[in-house]
């Protein structure tokens, strides 16, 4: 099975790019901004999959750069499903919560009517109407709350505000599935694996680890794992201003990529051992 994925230093990209026959490649080769410089290479691409693990992903910033946001996640997306399509090679395709209005408490369903509430949010749901749009063979999988050991993630920012604070606020009224960038690895190669064997479900799946958490508990966890005395004072979002508004539930129903793929959701406390463990 031949692999080529777009994206290298992401933290999803990072744990799938040193993988058996996958080819990878980077902005320098393949930047977003550029689409036809995509369409040229899965043009050329003798690959049996195509896996896309680059995104615009600064949340707060695409309130100012949407248009940037909305020609990465969408435009170039778009573009990408097309010619996927057009060559009749399954795209795998990482999306997100912020798809949905983030109201209520019950788990989105794959379903469920799609609403985004900021700009990062409506570049990602160009992106994935691109991906219906084009009818190829493709699985939009959407995740949440993603850590690992590289990047930037809330886990890494815990542990840098935790060095000089004895006591933090953290939003308690946010819930979602923290989710460990390399259990999204995993689940896209059984997703490709499964394709390649001629056994792929085209669909948009949802996919996160559990049990779903609210931010305060994930840093409280985070704390515990790292043996770190830190206060962690529970706070409203409507008290943590941030440019871009957040959805209250990101809780994502999972049971379809159970069903249709076998994957489970996996725990993320465990996840996030191994991560604490690499950046030792
Ligand atoms: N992070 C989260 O909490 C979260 C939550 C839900 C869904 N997701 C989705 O999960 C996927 C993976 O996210 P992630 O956390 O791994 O992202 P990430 O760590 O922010 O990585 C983004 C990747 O996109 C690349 N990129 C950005 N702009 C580019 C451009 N113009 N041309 C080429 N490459 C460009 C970056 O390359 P450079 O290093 O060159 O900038 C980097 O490799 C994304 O689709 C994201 O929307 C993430």
């Amino acid at each position: 099975m031949k692999i080529l994925l777009f994206g290298k230093t992401g933290q999803v990209a990072k744990e799938l790019c040193n993988r058996p026959n996958v080819t990878a490649i980077g902005r320098d080769k393949a930047d977003f901004t550029e689409p036809q410089k995509i369409i040229e290479i899965v043009k050329s691409t003798d690959a049996d999959i195509i896996i896309n693990a680059v995104a615009y992903t600064s949340v707060d910033l695409a309130e100012e750069e949407f248009e940037l946001a909305n020609i990465i996640n969408g435009t170039t997306v778009k573009e990408l499903a097309k010619v996927s399509a057009s060559r009749n090679i399954p795209f795998l395709h990482i999306s997100t919560d912020y798809v949905f209005k983030g109201d209520g408490n019950l788990n989105w369903k794959t379903t469920d009517q799609t609403n985004p509430q900021n700009s990062y949010g409506k570049s990602k749901l160009i992106g994935e109407s691109g991906i219906l749009e084009a009818g190829g063979p493709h699985v939009i999988l959407r995740t949440s709350w993603v850590f690992s050991s590289h990047g930037n993630n809330f886990v890494k920012t815990m542990l840098r505000l935790a060095s000089n604070n004895n006591e933090l606020s953290i939003v308690k009224d946010q819930i979602g599935g923290p989710t460990c960038a390399k259990d999204i690895a995993n689940a896209l190669w059984k997703i490709a694996s499964d394709f390649y064997a001629g056994n792929g479900i085209t669909g948009i799946y949802h996919f996160s680890g559990k049990p779903n958490s609210s931010w305060a508990n994930f840093a409280s966890e985070i704390f515990s794992q790292s043996q770190q005395d830190i206060k962690i004072k529970q706070i409203l979002t409507k008290d943590f201003l941030t440019k871009a508004k957040r959805p209250l539930n990101s809780r994502l129903d999972c049971s379809s990529l159970r069903i249709d793929y076998g994957i489970k959701q996996p725990e993320w406390k465990k996840g996030l051992t191994n991560v604490l463990a690499n950046l030792k």
